[in-house]
């Protein structure tokens, strides 16, 4: 998979943060790696050490993929399933993985998290749920601010621990190509656990009661779950009887699960960009799943250009500024040959614009017969500022754009296919309200994001068991339009 991989990009010159560069876009022309590089390009950071960059760089496009590019085939695939009406997307993490708080921990805990809210989900559906993580590579931010004042001081904003650290102090914030290297060290840590988790039977349904958090004992959640492991416990008994086991057959004691992050930071991005062997098709190896942001989804941009050319499967966040013809224009930039499974369309309108705004983005898409997965982020289009300084979202808007989102799908006949959340397993206090309700005064106590506010493990149950509702809701419509 290496092999193939000459080019050389010693040229590349990076426009000021959050400048432009100059837009020489054609759709018509050749895609390369780099090509990214004659586009306009926002929230790339500029590194004073050029030559520096392309020491990492080199160092980067040398070191093995993280990802098998038959992997993000097998994901996409999966894909096609959800976007043709089979299935629902499960994708959340962090906002952004750091340093800092990288241990084994806090990544089977946000795994085991994200097994729950599957659980219930495909309980619920009887639908397969494919699961994403927002992880092993989310690290890279785009900011609304390009710089940070604290008292007389003003700094560059913090980008994401891959690009320059969080602390408020010049040297720290200075943007240091050598993080990458970091970055990628963790992110291939992290995958490899989840591998482990995944397939070496910590994902065993047998298991399924020991995945509860102990500090969800005080959620009705928890309760509610136990009840559906019960469940689930007393069919593997039913089917262990008819000589049915996880040792008989093994799709029983693992689970498929796959890697996702914004391609934001594109020198990182192209440096892991690599030829299949098998197919001679480009894969962006950093991950399975990639998306573009809602600040860099714009037409003749640089993470469009890049993005359009890798194979992975990819998603596009879609928020109130997208005009339907954009955003068919984008769809037929990334998707021309109309793939199923290729695109999933991230909808963070908020919860009061939702159910005015989304329709029209489906009715353009479903008119057009693209196949794509929609999903709903119910997280970026609801961020306040809490009475007591905090950048938090109300639980109650999480569920009420949830909520919109799938009661527009049912209106439009469309799938309401995925939820992308913000999220993790450990015991924040970062978003108010929820069964544990969490009081403005409260967010304090244990507020760790480096970037938006996440779910904690409680929140993020008991959102699964909303979605249950909803996907239930569906299938009553379906079923009545099928009479
Ligand atoms: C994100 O997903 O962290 C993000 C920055 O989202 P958006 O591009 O939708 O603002
Ligand atoms: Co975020």
């Amino acid at each position: 998979m290496v092999g193939g991989w000459a080019y050389m990009r010693a040229s590349l010159q990076f426009g000021p943060q959050f400048g432009l560069q100059t837009g020489l876009f054609d759709v018509a022309q050749t895609w390369t790696p780099d090509s990214w590089t004659k586009c306009e390009a926002k929230h790339l950071p500029q590194y004073d050490d050029g030559e520096a960059l392309a020491a990492t760089e080199a160092v980067l496009a040398n070191l093995p993929p993280l990802v098998f590019a038959g992997e993000a085939r097998e994901l996409k695939d999966q894909l096609a399933d959800v976007a043709a009406g089979h299935g629902f997307l499960l994708q959340g993490g962090d906002c952004a993985e750091s340093f800092a708080e990288f241990n084994a921990n806090n990544i089977r805990d946000t795994f085991r998290v994200l097994l729950q809210m599957a659980v219930v989900l495909t309980f619920a559906s009887k639908r397969p749920v494919v699961k994403l993580g927002r992880m092993a590579g989310q690290f890279a931010k785009p900011r609304s601010a390009a710089t940070e004042t604290q008292g007389d001081t003003t700094l560059p904003s913090y980008l994401g621990d891959i690009i320059n650290g969080i602390e408020f102090n010049a040297e720290v914030r200075r943007n240091d190509p050598q993080r990458m290297i970091r970055a990628y060290s963790q992110s291939a840590s992290t995958l490899n656990l989840l591998r482990a988790f995944a397939n070496g039977g910590y994902a065993n349904l047998r298991q399924v009661h020991k995945w509860t958090l102990d500090f969800m004992g005080r959620s009705a959640w928890a309760d509610k779950f136990k009840d559906v492991a019960d469940r689930i416990g007393e069919a593997l008994d039913f089917m262990q009887a008819c000589g049915i086991d996880p040792e008989t057959v093994p799709q029983l004691k693992s689970t498929s699960f796959y890697t996702s992050h914004e391609a934001l930071l594109l020198p990182y991005e192209q440096a892991l960009t690599r030829q299949d062997s098998l197919t001679g098709k480009w894969y962006d190896t950093s991950a399975h799943f990639l998306w573009v942001g809602d600040r860099t989804r714009f037409e003749g941009s640089a993470h469009v250009e890049f993005l359009r050319g890798v194979g992975n499967p990819l998603g596009m966040k879609c928020g109130p500024s997208l005009d339907p013809d954009v955003l068919l224009r984008l769809l037929d930039v990334l998707n021309p040959g109309r793939e199923p499974g290729r695109i999933t369309l991230i909808s963070r309108f908020g919860h009061d614009k939702v159910e005015a705004g989304l329709p029209r983005l489906i009715r353009a898409v479903k008119g057009e017969g693209h196949p794509v997965v929609w999903s709903c982020d119910p997280m970026h289009g609801n961020v306040i500022k809490s009475d007591s300084g905090y950048k938090t979202r109300p639980f109650e808007r999480i569920l009420a754009e949830v909520r919109g989102f799938f009661a527009v799908h049912r209106a439009e006949g469309a799938h309401a296919g995925g939820i992308h959340v913000e999220m993790t397993g450990q015991d924040v206090t970062e978003c108010t309200g929820g069964a544990v309700a969490i009081t403005d005064a409260g967010l304090a106590d244990r507020y760790h994001t480096h970037c938006d506010p996440r779910l904690n493990a409680a929140q993020a149950l008991e959102l699964a068991f909303l979605l249950a509702e909803m996907l239930n809701l569906e299938a009553g419509e379906r079923q009545k339009h099928a009479a």
